[in-house]
């Protein structure tokens, strides 16, 4: 069921009852006071309570292990803002931002905004999860056009050398917009140190294990996953075009 938008202004924010949004899950005067500096220093005007998640009553985008996501509002703009949850074992939004920026040049994941301490502002992904979008989906031929961009988008990030870190099991990292375009999102614990490995993990949760790997090969026709594993190990041990072509063939794509 689709649950009505509720737009709050900066200052109404400071209303306590908003605490527990902004220093999920457990605020304190003091921080949900500094948070709301944070906001407003930000451009933050106002935040929107929409969307299929819930916190304490609160309809939001998405709730992570480390994060909270919902619509705000800059500069007349709708944006997704991400909010660090009070619990989590990160220090601060600075590193995520920075992996984002660096997803953003090779055109992968939302574009970036701004980022603070406890907040990160980028581009609103208007869409479905991939799963509940292949849901939805009927065309054959569009299905595959949106795996192969996925599969683009991982070739993209396994070349600069950024590994998302949680492709092999993505059920909600990845957004399906309106014009079919999908995005894969939080960057929050991609790494350059490890090596990269987006093709083969995102191919192991498409294609190979799992309750998606099923739908999909339902909805496109059933793989050879032998054939799979077979190019995903070559391309792992020599990452050239040709062979990530190779992965793309074994996929059907
Ligand atoms: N830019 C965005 N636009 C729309 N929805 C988003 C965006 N970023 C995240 N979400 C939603 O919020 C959820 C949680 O975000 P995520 O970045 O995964 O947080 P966490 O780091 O806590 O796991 C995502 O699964 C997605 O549904
Ligand atoms: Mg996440």
């Amino acid at each position: 069921m689709k649950k009505k938008k509720v737009q709050i202004s900066i200052e109404e924010l400071e209303k306590e009852e908003y605490a527990t949004l902004i220093c999920y899950p457990k605020p304190t005067k003091a921080e949900f006071k500094k948070r709301l500096k944070e906001l407003q220093k930000l451009g933050v005007k106002a935040i929107e309570l929409s969307g299929e998640k819930e916190v304490f009553n609160m309809p939001v985008l998405g709730k992570g292990c480390v994060c909270i996501v919902v619509i705000a509002y800059i500069n007349g703009k709708r944006v997704a803002l991400k909010i660090r949850r009070v619990d989590a074992d990160r220090m601060g939004m600075p590193r995520e931002a920075e992996m984002l920026r660096m997803a953003n040049s090779i055109n992968v994941g939302p574009k970036i905004l701004a980022v603070s301490k406890n907040f990160l502002l980028m581009q609103f992904v208007d869409g479905k999860l991939l799963p509940e979008w292949l849901d939805s989906c009927r065309a054959k031929a569009l299905a595959k056009r949106v795996l192969r961009d996925i599969l683009e988008q991982c070739w993209r990030l396994d070349r600069a050398g950024l590994d998302h870190g949680e492709l092999s099991h993505a059920p909600k990292h990845i957004i399906v917009d309106g014009k079919a375009k999908p995005c894969i999102v939080d960057f929050e614990t991609a790494s350059l140190k490890r090596k990269s490995s987006n093709v083969t993990s995102i191919c192991q949760f498409l294609f190979i294990s799992g309750l998606i790997a099923k739908k999909f090969s339902e909805r496109i026709g059933k793989r050879d996953k032998t054939a799979i594993i077979e190019a995903l190990r070559r391309y792992k041990a020599n990452r050239t075009r040709k062979n990530f072509e190779k992965v793309l063939e074994a996929c059907g794509l």
